[in-house]
């Protein structure tokens, strides 16, 4: 199967995910790293594990639909089966989401769905909370709302800062990612009727 993995920054999913993919001989490789960022150091990354990258920039691109386009034309080179989201931090149009239907998982930094959108730390920690994660989903047009398939749990302490529990969720994240990637590569990993399915078993 071919995973084509979006990135707008550091990209440590990213490299997760190569890990996994270079270690085993699991049946996926990964054809092609894009950036909306120029400067992404997960661009490093992807260039140091020989993997092809590519940059469609979304500076000074108002238009969202335009830039969807082309960043849909720029992916379909590749002709993956599976686009992995890890750290791209743009909203997609609904016809974006709509062409790679089923084909798209996203990892966010929350227990969804609680905190959809953006400063999940901090909300997690100013709500008192006592346990905070993270979890990977299919994408779908409701912004971090698709199906979730796996989800992590980390305890919130009480001197945490946000960065505290940003790094301990990223732990986390680094472990389930790749597992979703795995099943999804090994067939074992849907969406049926907007519900996520594994092993036949709907989650
Ligand atoms: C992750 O925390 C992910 O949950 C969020 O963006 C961050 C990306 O980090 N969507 P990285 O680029 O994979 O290091």
């Amino acid at each position: 199967k071919k995973i084509l993995v979006l990135i707008s920054g550091s990209g440590s999913n990213l490299q997760a995910i190569i890990d996994q993919v270079h270690l085993s001989d699991e049946p996926g490789n990964i054809v092609a790293v894009i950036s909306n960022k120029a400067d992404a150091y997960g661009l490093e990354r992807a260039a140091n594990a020989g993997i092809e990258t590519s940059v469609v920039a979304s500076k000074g691109i108002t238009d969202r639909a335009q830039y969807d386009q082309a960043l849909i034309s720029e992916i379909d080179n590749y002709q993956p089966d599976l686009i992995v989201m890890a750290g791209f931090m743009r909203i997609l149009t609904p016809e974006f989401v709509q062409h790679y239907s089923g084909k798209m998982l996203n990892i966010h930094p929350s227990l969804l769905p609680k905190y959809q959108g953006l400063n999940t730390h901090q909300r997690a920690i100013d709500a008192n909370d006592e346990e905070h994660g993270a979890s990977v989903h299919f994408v779908t047009e409701e912004l971090d709302g698709g199906p979730v398939i796996l989800q992590a749990k980390v305890p919130v302490f009480s001197d945490d800062q946000a960065e505290d529990l940003a790094a301990r969720v990223q732990d986390q994240e680094h472990r389930i990612y790749p597992l979703a990637v795995k099943w999804f590569v090994n067939n074992r990993l849907c969406m049926q009727g907007g519900k996520a399915v594994l092993d036949d078993v709907e989650l």
